[in-house]
């Protein structure tokens, strides 16, 4: 396959969530410049409406106005699809609002732990009534919180983000503290809009709202391109056998750059050009040529900043030269599947050897053309990894269903056939 040509990636689903949120609390007029539009993104656009918050339409090219409110109890139950942020932020933010919620998903977020998020929320004052145990649906609702300190026991950018919206939304302080480092967009858009907030090492501080809030001059928040779409891109030509592929206007904020890190020691070639920053995020384009790449041993203080780009890292680990590992991955039994056993489940399916040892993932590399048949199980970013391996040299590779790209990447299969052809 040779590659080629430009291409931008769709909007930062993280950040997209976050400036949607955190606008929808605001009392003001907030444009969002390069929002991701996928169906994730549109489930907490949806549920903003539900309780108020007036939010334009969201499509390709178009910039997003939001005008937050006093939030109101919604008719009906906020249905997130498979969005575990939008789930989980929305609790956060929903606990410090006068109003009650209930929340569900699809049948993969359903399933998905809630807990970690309503046990720290309850300490701080919420309601939260389970249906079903540790999962959704569940009912939220807010109250006068307190300030708190919590010690998570997992590095997840979600439980934080989740306190520190719900310490925005009640006029509270709140204190993270996380066992590694997750992704800090929640505080760069924090500090960013004004609000006192500082991090020493893995302890996020935010206090109380700034003296202006909730009203914020007419603001525009830029949205950088998702590292976590980019990846699959920059995966499809590091595979390719001949060419050069830009990306544009990629987020290059170091707590996501895992991935470009593990794979520059795996040998691949990603260069990083004109580095600028969006809203108090780094941004960078990047150039990316095929490359022929080793085993690599990701540690466990890594997970964080590449956990979502290792069903793609799996994928070109099966490529490399050597075994590969990646440690203390027990995080991706709990993401839209059980990524952990299928990606090595699907690894070994087409051919390649991969096991799960505790919550170690190990990939033997191979050269043997990939064949057979992937389960997605509905996962994007699996349908999306094992796409790539589908272009390898003398692949068949053929995969339950491709549709849950839409969940954060619509224009993916239509990028890959513009940027991929063969020699
Ligand atoms: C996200 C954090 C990560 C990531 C998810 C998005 C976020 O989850 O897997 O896709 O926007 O905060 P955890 O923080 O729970 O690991």
């Amino acid at each position: 396959m040779r590659v080629g040509g430009e291409v931008i990636p769709p909007g930062d689903k993280s950040v997209t969530h976050r400036a949607l949120i955190l606008a929808g609390l605001s009392r003001s007029r907030v444009t969002l410049v390069g929002a991701l539009t996928a169906v994730d993104a549109r489930a907490t656009a949806r549920a903003l409406r539900q309780m108020g918050v007036r939010v334009s339409p969201l499509g390709r090219g178009r910039r997003v106005h939001v005008e937050g409110r006093v939030w109101r109890t919604p008719a009906r139950s906020l249905h997130c699809g498979n969005a575990g942020t939008t789930a989980r932020l929305l609790m956060g933010a929903i606990a410090g609002q006068p109003v009650a919620a209930r929340i569900t998903g699809d049948a993969s977020l359903r399933r998905r732990p809630m807990r970690r998020v309503s046990v720290p929320l309850r300490a701080m004052g919420a309601t939260v009534e389970e249906a079903v145990g540790d999962g959704l649906p569940l009912t939220i609702r807010g109250a006068n919180l307190r300030d708190y300190r919590y010690h998570t026991p997992v590095a997840s950018a979600q439980i934080k983000a989740a306190l520190l919206f719900a310490g925005v939304s009640g006029g509270v302080s709140v204190s993270v503290s996380e066992p590694a480092r997750s992704r800090d967009h929640s505080e760069r858009l924090l500090e960013y809009l004004g609000f006192d907030i500082r991090t020493h090492g893995t302890t996020v501080d935010l206090r109380g709202p700034p003296d202006s809030w909730p009203a914020l001059p007419d603001v525009e928040l830029e949205i950088p391109g998702d590292l976590s779409s980019a990846a699959f891109l920059v995966g499809a030509a590091t595979v390719a056998q001949e060419g050069e592929l830009v990306v544009r206007g990629v987020g290059v904020n170091p707590t996501r750059t895992g991935f470009l890190d593990a794979l520059a020691r795996m040998g691949g070639n990603v260069a990083r050009v004109d580095e600028r920053t969006a809203c108090g995020e780094p941004v960078a384009d990047l150039v990316v040529r095929p490359a022929g790449l080793t085993g690599v041993t990701v540690q466990p203080e890594e997970i964080p900043s590449l956990i979502d780009e290792i069903p793609m890292l799996a994928v070109l680990a099966s490529r490399a030269d050597g075994v590969s590992r990646f440690c203390s991955v027990g995080e991706l039994r709990v993401k839209e599947s059980d990524r952990l056993g299928l990606i090595a489940q699907n690894l070994r399916a087409i051919g390649v050897e991969s096991e799960v040892e505790g919550d170690d993932l190990l990939v033997q590399g191979s050269d043997r053309p990939a064949r057979g048949r992937v389960e997605t199980a509905g996962d994007h970013r699996l349908a999306m990894a094992f796409s790539v391996l589908g272009m390898t040299d003398r692949a068949q590779v053929h995969l339950t269903e491709t549709g849950s790209a839409a969940v954060s990447y619509p224009e993916f299969f239509p990028d890959l056939a513009h940027i991929a052809t063969h020699v």
